[in-house]
Formats: C-alpha cells, sequence, structure tokens
C-alpha cells in the first residue's frame, strides 16, 4: 500500500524525516546519508530536514561506524552524522519517524504519547523486494552484512522519495 504524508510538502514547511536504529552508527545514518544524497541530486534538499537517532544511548557522540562509512563512500554518499539518543520532543519535530527493524519499532513506540506531529513507520515498509522485514542489525557481522544493509537501504530510500514525490508542492 502506498504511503500517505500528513500533508504536503513545501519549502516554507520542509518534510522531516528521522531514520531510527539501536545504536545510530550503522544502519540510520546510512539511511540519513542515501536519503540525503537522493534529495541532493534531485534539487530538492530545501523541501526536507533530515536525521537519524538511535532508541539506546551506547554510542551518542560517536561518528558512524568505520565500516558503515568506507562502504557509504564508496557509494559516493558521506556519512557526517554523530550519534544521539532519539527522545520524546522528536514526535513534535519530526512528520516521519522510520524504525529499521520491529525491535527499535516497539521502542519507539513505547515512547509515543498523546497526539504529535508524526507517522510511525517500518523502513522497508518502502523496499519493494522485502516489505516489512527487518533492516538487518550489520554491528556483529562482516562486511557482506554492511554492503547488503546499503543496498536495502539505497532501495528503499529510492521508493521512499517516489512516494513522497506527488506530495511535493513547488509553486
Ligand atoms: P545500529 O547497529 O543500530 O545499526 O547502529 C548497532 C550498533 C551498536 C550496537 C548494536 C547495533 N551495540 O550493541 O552497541
Amino acid at each position: 500500500m502506498e504511503f500517505q504524508p500528513n500533508r504536503n510538502i513545501t519549502k516554507k514547511q520542509p518534510y522531516r524525516i528521522c531514520f531510527v536504529c539501536l545504536g545510530n552508527i550503522c544502519r540510520s545514518p546510512t539511511a540519513e546519508g542515501i536519503f540525503q544524497q537522493k534529495i541532493k541530486v534531485c534539487d530538492l534538499d530545501s523541501f526536507f530536514f533530515i536525521d537519524s537517532a538511535g532508541t539506546s544511548a551506547y554510542h551518542v557522540g560517536e561518528k558512524a561506524n568505520a565500516t558503515s562509512r568506507r562502504i557509504a563512500e564508496s557509494h559516493g554518499v558521506p556519512l557526517l552524522s554523530r550519534a544521539r539518543q532519539f527522545n520524546s520532543i522528536d514526535f513534535y519535530e519530526f512528520d516521519l519517524i522510520l524504525a529499521m527493524d520491529s525491535s527499535n519499532y516497539v521502542n519507539i513506540m513505547k515512547l509515543k504519547s498523546g497526539i504529535t506531529d508524526s507517522q510511525v513507520e517500518m523502513m522497508r515498509s518502502f523496499d519493494p523486494d522485502g516489505p516489512n522485514e527487518d533492516v538487518p542489525d550489520p554491528y556483529y557481522g562482516g562486511i557482506n552484512g554492511f554492503e547488503n544493509v546499503f543496498t536495502i537501504l539505497d532501495r528503499s530510500s529510492k521508493e521512499l522519495l517516489k512516494q513522497l514525490s506527488p506530495y511535493i508542492v513547488k509553486e
């Protein structure tokens, strides 16, 4: 099913997306970097505000994982973020919160209370090849896991931008 954002996207009201995983050093910074790159290439930077966060505080302040950075850079995507922990204020700061796996999703929803701006979805609900599966955690695996994560996130980000595009109002 196609995703429906809760409003149109304009330069005055950029669409705010936060990608969320556990540590905010592997999957979500990669998703953030990929999506940022895609909107830059399409000259849509000013229509979006993109960020990422982790449900845990394990790596707060750290750069993205060295292997994640190396793989992303080999695909022309710089990863520039520093890890931060997801918190309940984020529900008011973002229109769309995208969980990398079902555990992240459960932990995000535990923090959600009241009426907020945001919609919360699974990242792979945008994956044409693997709807609603987890983006596998590459942290304890080998190099192939990181490549696989990049490929999944690239595919899902492309579809995400495609589904949001009809709501971009350029005036
Ligand atoms: P991420 O990967 O959630 O994709 O950033 C992980 C990073 C660190 C840990 C787990 C997953 N950790 O347990 O420290």
